[in-house]
């Protein structure tokens, strides 16, 4: 399996200066305050679970920023000195796994340790493998890398169940909940690539560890020891604020049923089953949704890089910038969806017709960028307007909102108690799988026309948009009253 495309997924950095980690700072204020405000209409047990996520996002993507490049930089700056081939495969194997050990960490805490506890300890141990990274020898660096995505696979879906667990059975606030808590997702996600990225490489900051003796050539190291640090806040505050859940997601979901009774080997009724079934459906295009999507980190980072023009309004861009694009997007439009959801009332699409609407514009995403790439393969010095990837992230960000947290919602909803950390997970290792589709694609772009490559996705998507709306009506049936 060729995974090394995934290794194209330069959500790198290379800044050199203070204004990024100034206005990261700056929006990182900003959308706290934003998210606070969103949170007052909701649930108390949400405000918990929306900051131990962003700060497991902020470890998560800011160490992901760095991984490749510390990987492969020589030792003389401080790397390891991995050749970028095996490099690669390990960032393949690492972004996969952290989606997919989701499964078992659902299983885990459904039948054993309650999703309380199961975020608890996953966060430990993300916190402990940052650490193992920080530390230095390669060993303990493979041993980290393993034990991130075993805690990542605890801490990521259980805290994502125990959100849909706040809600009563059909209220309609449930959606909007799960789009303000993917804010959170999307607040860490934007500022640690930059934050961490100026700690890893940025002189100045360099410069000064080095004047105290605590750097030879580069702070890596104190990044990861970061992340872990901000892991380790986002769990100080989740156990300070237990409170505010109830007995929310204490027990583990086997042992959950009305009357206290151990239902652990209930068989499924014919009614969950088919639930179950829309779950497994509906995952199947959150799989292909997310493949499309995750070109961002290959497909899409290779037009930002050779062919778009890096500057607007006089200033000078990076290309890497561009990774945080979507997240920006994200944040300025997730709260107009959560009060759209809310505001709908009963004309609200149902969750089937919302994952059309996500197919169909991440494929619309790839259709805008039809006319720029015949432009440069017209002419292969032409560099084209940077308006053009904001474009395509903008409707990108669109499809992500109508079905990756409706998506979570909607899983909630239909995964019966016992199973519900479970079905989460197989949510997740949908994205993993998109994810590793996403590295494949952009390893066998290179022998596709750009246009024809964007195109295609474009006619996947839609294709499967169609097949979707086909299915509606039976998958409403089957879902046997959950909107
Ligand atoms: N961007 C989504 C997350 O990180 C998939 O949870």
């Amino acid at each position: 399996m060729n995974l090394l495309p995934l290794a194209l997924q330069a959500d790198s950095v290379t800044f050199t200066s203070f204004t990024p980690l100034l206005v990261a700072v700056a929006l990182w204020v900003g959308f706290v305050i934003y998210g606070l405000f969103s949170l007052r209409n909701h649930p108390k047990g949400l405000n918990p679970l929306f900051f131990t996520e962003m700060w497991e996002r902020f470890s998560y993507y800011g160490m992901r920023a760095l991984l490749l490049l510390y990987m492969t930089a020589p030792a003389s700056a401080g790397g390891l000195g991995l050749s970028l081939k095996l490099s690669g495969l390990l960032y393949g194997l690492y972004t996969f796994f952290v989606y997919a050990l989701s499964v078992p960490g659902g299983w885990i805490a459904d039948r054993f340790l309650g999703y309380r506890k199961a975020v608890l300890v996953g966060g430990v141990l993300i916190a402990l493998g940052e650490f193992a990274l920080a530390s230095g020898p390669l060993a303990l660096f493979y041993v980290g890398l393993a034990v991130i995505a075993i805690g990542t696979g605890l801490l990521k879906t259980n805290c994502t169940s125990i959100v849909g667990m706040l809600y009563e059975k059909n209220d309609p606030r449930q959606d909007g909940g799960y789009t303000i808590y993917y804010m959170g997702i999307n607040i860490g996600a934007l500022i640690a690539p930059l934050i961490l990225g100026f700690m890893a490489q940025d002189p100045v900051f360099v410069a000064a560890l080095g004047k105290l003796g605590l750097a030879s050539a580069n702070g890596w190291r104190w990044a990861f020891g970061f992340a872990g640090l901000a892991m380790v806040a986002g769990l100080i505050q989740y156990s300070l604020r237990q409170g505010s859940l109830g007995d929310v997601g204490l027990k583990p979901g086997a042992r959950l049923s009305a009357n206290g009774e151990q239902i652990i080997h209930a068989p499924l009724s014919p009614e969950e089953r088919s639930r179950m079934w829309v779950v497994v459906i509906l995952v199947f295009f959150i799989m292909i949704f997310f493949f499309v999507f995750e070109q961002a980190g290959t497909t899409l980072n290779l037009f930002a890089d050779e062919h778009t023009r890096m500057s607007l309004f006089g200033f000078t861009l990076r290309s890497t910038w561009f990774q945080s694009v979507n997240s920006i997007w994200l944040l300025f439009l997730a709260p107009i969806f959560s009060w759209l959801w809310i505001a709908l009332k009963e004309k609200e699409p149902s969750s089937p017709i919302k994952f059309t609407l996500g197919l169909f514009f991440v494929g619309a995403g790839m259709l805008l960028l039809v006319l720029p790439s015949l432009a440069y393969t017209a002419n292969p010095v032409l560099k084209v307007s940077p308006w053009w990837l904001v474009g395509t992230y903008g409707l990108h960000t669109i499809g992500e909102l109508c079905l990756s947290p409706v998506g979570l919602s909607t899983v909630s909803k239909l995964a019966p108690a016992r199973y519900s950390g479970v079905m989460m997970g197989v949510f997740f290792f949908a994205i993993g799988m998109g994810n590793m589709l996403a590295g494949l694609a952009g390893g066998f772009s290179g022998s596709l026309q750009p246009a024809t490559l964007f195109g295609g996705l474009f006619a996947i998507t839609t294709a499967m948009a169609l097949v979707l709306v086909a299915l509606t009506p039976r998958i409403k049936r089957m879902m046997g009253g959950v909107h």
